[in-house]
């Protein structure tokens, strides 16, 4: 997030590992093509693609510039396409073999001479997490991580960031064996979107909401991202994963985590993220017992979503015939401050579910209704917040009107703010900031090691009972429904309800 106007980032090689595979066809090299349209650029840039085994640089060049005319269609800039795939070069390098990277090295170097990049790298690792660690530890070894004569190194990991807490702090440690802190670049795709962005501007450019922002004036929060989406070809990794697992500690801890901070000192990464990580290491740490109460787990059955005939999670490709992975999880959390002391925090979020639908609901407390006593006050209800993040991008605000007419009646209204009334949209796959900030050195947008940590130990007791309980209370639900009614008895069972998907 750039507090000037944007202008083109500093000088640098952009070296993609993992250049041939999905995530730089779908969302890095058009991200670099939305920037280099923005002008947003250097002229001093070059990317350097990097394959495990031989690609070749034409192929490559066609095959980058091929994932541009699937993302942009007609409507790219050819001479910024061509542009852009005129600066990219080709190498190979495997990890595992110390004298690749020495030739990796050799050509980086040389490209840097070639394009006046003024020593500054950022290695993007598009690259499955078993290979974190030993590509980091490959780029300590040929001393491509060493930050010399003012020049910067940095280093963009790409998410499942550990599976556990375990396994996300041997990673942390594995990277600061080679990289300093300020030097890792930890992805969440979400920080990328503005309508998550926004949620600091809203809270914090506003005197409006800060005010009432806390336990004495909020009932509950609740944070949905419900997908239509199932398993598609990633049964492999989604039945070794879960939905907890896959959107929990990030996705959602990262709305949950800009909701629930305190107002940071400064809009810099340091304060932000200071702040985040300690909205997150206040999220009670539950017994197993109360992990197990205050949470739900469920599996698809087949049904129909749309058009779409969807079959058994469990006869997905690449998914264990008597899986007990979820793919549907809700939890009730705390968060133990004077903020939030009281105020339980409601996560769901699910597959094939009925409706695409991402956003956040602040339910403010009820009015003390005492002068409309005796009244009919069926229509009367609490006003709502809702931060909508997907599909509609927009904020919303519900509150009670009177009904026109003799009668006293009560109907409940909304004022909406859609992005797209006051905005034009920009044609983005929600990594350009994310890109432009690790290269202008800006990590607000990016997690921090203490937050990475404080997510997974939250959900820690959640995985541990869930593992413990195998297939003991996961529940099942319709692929195409709005999920389990395990859910629903989640909420009412606090006298709460969530608020319709569909
Ligand atoms: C990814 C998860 O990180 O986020 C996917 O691995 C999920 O399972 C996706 O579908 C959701 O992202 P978005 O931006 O579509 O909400």
């Amino acid at each position: 997030m750039t507090h000037a106007p944007a202008r083109a980032a500093p000088p640098c090689v952009f070296v993609l590992f993992g250049a041939n595979g999905d995530l730089t066809q779908r969302l890095v090299f058009p991200a670099l093509y939305n920037l280099a349209a923005q002008g947003l650029l250097p002229d001093a840039f070059a990317v350097v693609a990097v394959t495990r085994v031989e690609f070749g640089e034409q192929a490559m060049r066609d095959h980058l510039r091929d994932s541009l005319g699937k993302y942009c269609m007609e409507k790219c800039d050819l001479a910024v396409v061509e542009d852009l795939v005129s600066r990219v070069t080709t190498a190979v390098a495997d990890a595992s073999n110390p004298n690749s990277f020495e030739t990796l090295r050799k050509h980086v170097d040389d490209v840097d001479v070639r394009r006046g990049a003024q020593g500054n790298r950022i290695f993007y690792l598009a690259v499955p997490p078993t290979g974190f660690a030993p590509t980091v530890r490959a780029l300590g070894a040929a001393g491509l991580a060493r930050q010399k004569d003012g020049a910067f190194v940095r280093v963009i990991v790409e998410k499942p960031f550990g599976a556990d807490l375990a396994s996300a702090m041997k990673l942390n440690a594995e990277l600061r064996e080679v990289l300093d802190e300020d030097q890792i670049f930890r992805i969440d795709h979400y920080l990328g979107k503005e309508t998550v962005q926004n949620i600091l501007m809203l809270r914090f450019a506003n005197g409006l909401f800060e005010p009432i922002w806390k336990r004495e004036h909020i009932d509950h929060v609740q944070i949905t991202v419900a997908e239509t989406v199932t398993i598609g070809r990633r049964g492999a990794f989604y039945d070794a994963t879960g939905a907890l697992r896959d959107m929990v500690p990030n996705h959602l801890f990262q709305l949950l985590s800009l909701v629930a901070m305190e107002p940071p000192a400064r809009l810099d990464a340091h304060s932000v993220r200071s702040e985040k990580a300690r909205a997150l290491d206040a999220i009670r740490i539950v017994t197993p017992q109360e992990a197990l109460r205050d949470s739900v787990r469920a599996q698809y059955v087949a049904g129909r979503i749309g058009d779409e005939v969807v079959d058994d999670y469990r006869q997905e490709k690449d998914v264990a015939a008597n899986s007990t992975t979820e793919t549907f999880a809700a939890l009730k959390l705390s968060i133990d401050n004077w903020r939030w002391a009281g105020v339980p925090f409601y996560l769901r979020t699910g597959k094939a579910l009925a409706r695409r639908y991402t956003e956040v609901a602040i339910k403010f407390r009820e009015a003390p209704i005492s002068m409309f006593r005796g009244i009919d006050l069926d229509g009367l209800r609490s006003n709502y917040l809702v931060l909508q993040i997907a599909p509609e991008e927009g904020i919303t605000l519900q509150f009670n009107a009177k009904t026109p007419g003799p009668n006293l009646q009560i109907a409940r209204v909304a004022m909406n703010f859609r992005y797209s009334d006051f905005f034009d949209k920009q044609p983005a796959t929600g990594y350009e900031t994310l890109l432009y900030d690790c290269m202008t050195g800006d990590g607000l947008l990016y997690q921090r090691a203490d937050g990475v940590e404080a997510g997974w130990r939250a959900v820690e007791p959640f995985l541990e009972a869930w593992r413990a309980a195998g297939d003991q209370g996961l529940g099942l639900y319709r692929a195409g429904s709005t999920g389990p009614s395990e859910a629903d008895a989640l909420l009412a069972r606090d006298g709460r309800r969530w608020r319709p998907t569909s």
